[in-house]
């Protein structure tokens, strides 16, 4: 039956369009951060969306599951197959076009194998913004995004993905391919079926191209790094902002002196201000003059109030990137001090500074000595908790105690990550029986045989 299926899409697919060698799939069948191996049985790589229902179509046939992949820059193993040997790969990295740039009505099409960056490249090049941004946006898809409803350090401004998909083009199980790819800013006509599948990780559809919303690109841009006394400092920093920069702020990023502790260690990075216990990365553009001046008068508010301990704003375009660095490189360091457990949890904002209080003192009762590397996207209340493990420690005990803090506080398990394998039994468990029971009806409906992604948001198994 496989070598059947391996024909059929070698014949679909001509040689460049599939891979067999189990060298060469390698790279498709783990994740970056190597905590999922699998094993698939070969990787197709379409080169269009007819292609891509055509790898449907043999797939169904021979009763195949499917793991779409995009970029593979995914946290939670969500597009990586199992070591059964028997799932298809299906790559969507040849399908990488920008398809379109519309600067009036503020428009970009894309295929869903295109890198995020390149469709932001695109977008500036027309003199707009694609305002999603993300440490892994080098490498990842405008699919893998879509699918995963990533976030970023935008949201705050211009919301998940979710709020910046005007259309797109899907192939479901049976090889069908609906194409929403509409490019209207007001459609209320019945369902809106693009939901079904961003943020559902390809397992109702499969992404093969969007239409993505752009904003005008604003002419200027600050971004200012501040040394804060305590998260609490860092809330009230953000109001002030708030108040004196308005909706121009476009990224409020919390990180902890132990996340410049492992910059310093790890990568030579240093921070050119005064350390202190915490720190925040303020980013605000406006096309308006008066952004600049605004923004040193709320600076010097905030450190003559004590908000601020210290502060700079960048002068130049590279020294803003400098300081992006900083925060870019926090998952590299904590990579490089050792294993840790990652919790990408949300809270209401309000509520950051009491939940990172309660989150320490459980893990300091639960699993003392370990370490805690505490940053993120304050702006939206997106904290990652990340547990740096020593000897002894236990990663799922590790997990219990934080979710459970999460859970006192009303909070999301998965703020921006997705579900992927990694959280499959934690949702089940922290979900009400009735949502998951939804949920199961949604993907029974669009996927009777449980071939899309199997494994991945929802247990394999019914
Ligand atoms: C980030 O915001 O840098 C990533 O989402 C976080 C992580 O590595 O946990
Ligand atoms: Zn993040």
């Amino acid at each position: 039956m496989s070598a059947d299926l391996i024909a059929r899409l070698a014949a679909a697919l001509g040689p460049s369009g599939l891979v067999v060698e189990e060298a060469d799939m390698a790279a498709f069948a783990i994740d970056w951060r190597r905590l999922f191996p699998g094993r698939p049985l070969c990787v197709a790589r379409p080169a269009s969306t007819a292609e891509v229902a055509q790898v449907v179509q043999a797939c169904a046939a021979a009763g195949a599951s499917i793991v779409p992949q995009g970029g593979n820059t995914g946290l939670a193993g969500g597009a990586v197959p199992d070591a059964s040997g028997g799932q298809v790969v299906l790559s969507l990295q040849r399908m990488n076009k920008v398809r379109a740039v519309d600067p009036v009505g503020l428009t970009l099409a894309a295929d869903a194998g295109c890198i995020l960056k390149v469709a932001q490249d695109a977008a500036a090049e027309a003199g707009r913004l694609l305002p999603i941004s993300l440490a892994a946006e080098g490498s990842a898809t405008i699919g893998g995004v879509i699918s995963t409803n990533a976030g970023g350090v935008n949201v705050l401004r211009y919301g998940m993905a979710r709020a910046l998909v005007l259309g797109l083009e899907a192939v479901l199980a049976d090889g069908t391919v609906v194409d929403l790819n509409r490019r209207l800013r007001k459609d209320n006509a019945g369902y809106d079926l693009k939901q079904l599948f961003i943020g559902t990780e390809g397992t109702l559809g499969i992404v093969t191209g969007a239409v993505l919303r752009l904003v005008p690109r604003p002419r200027h841009t600050i971004t200012a790094l501040l040394s804060v006394p305590s998260p609490q400092a860092a809330l009230d920093l953000l109001a002030l902002a708030q108040e004196e920069l308005g909706d121009t702020i476009s990224a409020f990023e919390l990180m902890s002196g132990f996340s410049f502790d492992l910059l310093r260690r790890h990568l030579a990075l240093t921070p050119p201000i005064a350390s202190g216990d915490w720190f925040v990365l303020l980013e605000a553009g406006a096309s308006l003059s008066g952004l600049r001046e605004a923004a040193e008068a709320a600076l010097a508010t905030a450190l003559e109030n004590g908000t601020a301990l210290d502060g700079v704003i960048a002068e130049t375009g590279a020294q803003a990137a400098q300081l992006w660095a900083l925060r870019e490189h926090i998952t590299d360091g904590e990579a490089r001090e050792g294993k840790s457990m990652k919790h990408d949890v949300s809270v209401p904002i309000a509520d950051v500074p009491a939940f990172l209080d309660a989150a320490d003192a459980a893990i300091a009762a639960g699993a003392p000595g370990a370490l805690v590397n505490a940053f993120g996207h304050l702006g939206d209340g997106n904290i990652h908790y990340n547990v740096i493990l020593g000897p002894g420690h236990d990663g799922a005990a590790i997990n219990t105690l934080v979710h459970d803090v999460v859970a006192r506080f009303a909070g999301s398990i998965s703020a921006e990550h997705g579900i992927g394998q990694y959280r499959v039994d934690e949702l089940i468990h922290r979900r009400a029986p009735q949502e998951i029971a939804l949920a199961r009806r949604l993907k029974r409906a669009l996927d009777p045989d449980l071939r899309l992604n199997p494994g991945k948001v929802l247990p394999a198994q019914e």
